[in-house]
């Protein structure tokens, strides 16, 4: 089997897998308990918070674990909304994850108004615009890292200034982007990440609020995590997610040289073997792990099965549901057509991933493409 859908999610480290072991059996107990067993696994869950937040750069106060990103997406977009009940507006980019994009559907119809952000071709946002769209009803503005479908990186920095220039609060989902882009958190006030990109289990997640903006919960109980998110934290999950942290930060260098290997090999040898073949965002900034590939003529549904019959797995952006596939909102946003939406297939690659594999799956890639192209 050949995974080229890291983005999707990872493989858990062994390492992480071996901790959990130990997490489940010897850190059982619940931390709110004041027993030293309770305590016990309290420390590790601090223990946890307080690392990450040293990677990030915060204070360990900024750090509340989730369930996932997309609890931490929402937890942000309802909170400010509720937070700031006079400001009305929020400026988002049309390029964002669906677990942006679906909470502010439900908040337009509580009567705020959602402003789109312009992509230009290659998704990355129009700061100018930006400008422009920002006014005293706007409570925030939502424009993610790294895109998930293709890797397309935004000038983060530049944006996060001119949105504490204007006096509106700025978040990121970095769930692409962490640990594999420098991310300086000067004018960020909320960030998202998911743990199971990045080699440890689903069902783990970080919310970073800088520690002067209150927000309510989505979730109301027991004030745990300092009553932003209530219930049991998960404290084995947070263990992992912490090692998984930990294992990336030992290994960044030579796992972001060999993401790069992999993908500009893959992008050689995919333009080589169909020279019809477009890469989209090819000539901007990119995620390390991501490739994103318009084939002409050939429909990606039926590319990704033919794939999947010879062991290989990847994804597309579009979403298939009822059996009809919808094209993806984020390259119909940068002005791709529904045809070459439909068209687009996602690889993305992981650390455990080979130049070997890479050799094969091209020329997989191409067997295939001739077959399915002759059919047009
Ligand atoms: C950019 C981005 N944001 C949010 C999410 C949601 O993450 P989770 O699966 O942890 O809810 C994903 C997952 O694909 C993603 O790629």
């Amino acid at each position: 089997m050949i995974y080229f859908d890291n983005a999707a999610t990872t493989v858990v480290f062994e390492e992480v897998l071996k901790n959990l072991n130990k997490y489940y059996t010897d850190y059982f107990a619940n931390p709110s308990s004041i027993h030293r067993e309770g305590q016990k696994a309290r420390q590790l869950v601090e223990k946890s918070r307080f690392y990450i937040s040293e990677v990030i750069g915060c204070s360990d106060e900024e750090i509340f674990f989730t369930s996932c990103a997309t609890e931490s997406n929402n937890t942000i977009i309802f909170g400010v909304a509720e937070r700031f009940p006079n400001k009305n507006k929020i400026v988002v980019s049309p390029v964002e994850h669906k677990s942006v994009l679906m909470p502010l559907k439900q908040l337009v119809k509580r009567g705020f108004k959602v402003e789109f952000l312009k992509v230009d071709k290659d998704g990355k946002v129009d700061i100018d615009y930006l400008k422009n769209v920002i006014d005293e009803k706007t409570a925030l503005v939502a424009v993610l890292h790294g895109n998930n479908e293709t890797g397309v990186l935004q000038d983060i920095e530049s944006i996060g200034k001119i949105c504490r220039e204007k006096e509106v609060l700025f978040f990121t989902d970095v769930v692409q982007s962490f640990l594999k882009e420098e991310i300086n958190i000067e004018y960020i006030d909320f960030l998202s990440i998911s743990g199971h990109k990045f080699n440890a289990p689903k069902g783990i997640g970080i919310l970073y609020k800088r520690k002067d903006i209150d927000i309510p919960p989505l979730i109301y109980g027991g004030g745990q995590e300092k009553g932003l998110r209530s219930g049991t934290e998960n404290v084995q999950l947070i263990g992992a997610i912490s090692d998984a942290v930990r294992i990336w930060k030992q290994n960044s260098p030579e796992f972001i040289k060999k993401l790069k290997e992999i993908r500009k090999r893959f992008e050689a040898l995919i333009k080589e073997r169909i020279p019809q073949i477009h890469i989209v965002g090819e000539k901007v900034e990119r995620l390390p792990h991501i490739s994103n590939i318009i084939f002409q003529k050939v429909d990606a549904q039926s590319l990704i099965m033919a794939l999947d019959s010879e062991g290989i797995c990847v994804s597309s952006g579009s979403a298939c549901s009822s059996g009809t596939p919808t094209p993806s909102h984020v390259l119909l946003s940068m002005g791709y057509s529904e045809k070459e939406a439909l068209s687009s297939v996602r690889f993305s690659f992981g650390v455990y991933n080979t130049l070997e594999e890479v050799d094969f799956a091209t020329e997989k890639i191409r067997e295939i493409y001739l077959q399915l192209s002759t059919f047009f």
